[in-house]
């Protein structure tokens, strides 16, 4: 598949194999992300790699708590808000039970922290999805950054205290063999050509 072929045939895909994919793939796939542009060439993005399923599951559980623990406020965004509520009734879904979560991380404070870790994330969605692979960017790591319970057990795996988390995608085949490739209405993303 070319590059092209790849950006404009990428889906979320939520439903994936419990196969976790050879360890050189997600390093072909992880590679992508880490070549990807920086600002300045800074190169600070943090990835993390967790193919460990005891810690993809306790990730999972203590989002659920901690997500519990808070109070929808009127002026939050909309997806964090469904979180909280699907927290308190036991819905939530972080990662869909993923054979890997890739995590990004960049220094606090850092302007361009989210945009190079996004351009690494989507170079890594695009090169899974070349390499027959689905992936779902998942954000409840990025909203819980600060909880204290979230940043000690993620510094146990490796955050560095000036780290703020930005990101994540899961990885793995779709569940039915292929990742999700259906055609996406664009009903969005306005351009203004200036000729
Ligand atoms: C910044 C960002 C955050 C997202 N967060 C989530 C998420 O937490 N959970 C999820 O299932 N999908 C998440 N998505 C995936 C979007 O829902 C998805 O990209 C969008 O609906 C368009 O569908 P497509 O990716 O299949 O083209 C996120 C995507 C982006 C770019």
């Amino acid at each position: 598949m070319d590059a092209l072929e790849a950006i404009f045939t990428r889906r979320s895909t939520r439903r994936l194999a419990d196969t976790l994919p050879p360890e050189e793939t997600i390093h072909t796939i992880v590679e992508a992300g880490r070549t990807a542009p920086t600002g300045h060439n800074s190169q600070t993005t943090h990835f993390f790699v967790i193919t460990n399923r005891e810690v993809l599951t306790e990730l999972a559980e203590l989002l659920k708590t901690e997500f519990a623990k808070m109070e929808p406020e009127p002026d939050m965004y909309i997806s964090l808000k469904n979180a909280i509520s699907a927290a308190k009734n036991g819905s939530i879904v972080f990662h869909y039970n993923a054979p890997v979560l890739i995590v990004a991380a960049n220094r606090k404070g850092y302007g361009n922290a989210m945009a190079d870790s996004a351009c690494a994330l989507e170079n890594m969605m695009i090169a899974a999805n070349a390499l027959d692979l689905g992936t779902c960017w998942c954000n409840q790591l990025h909203w819980l950054t600060d909880n204290k319970a979230v940043r000690t057990y993620m510094e146990k795996l490796g955050l560095s205290e000036d780290e703020t988390i930005t990101g994540s995608i899961i990885l793995g085949y779709g569940a039915d063999g292929s990742p999700v490739r259906t055609e996406r209405k664009q009903t969005g993303n306005p351009v203004t050509w200036v000729r």
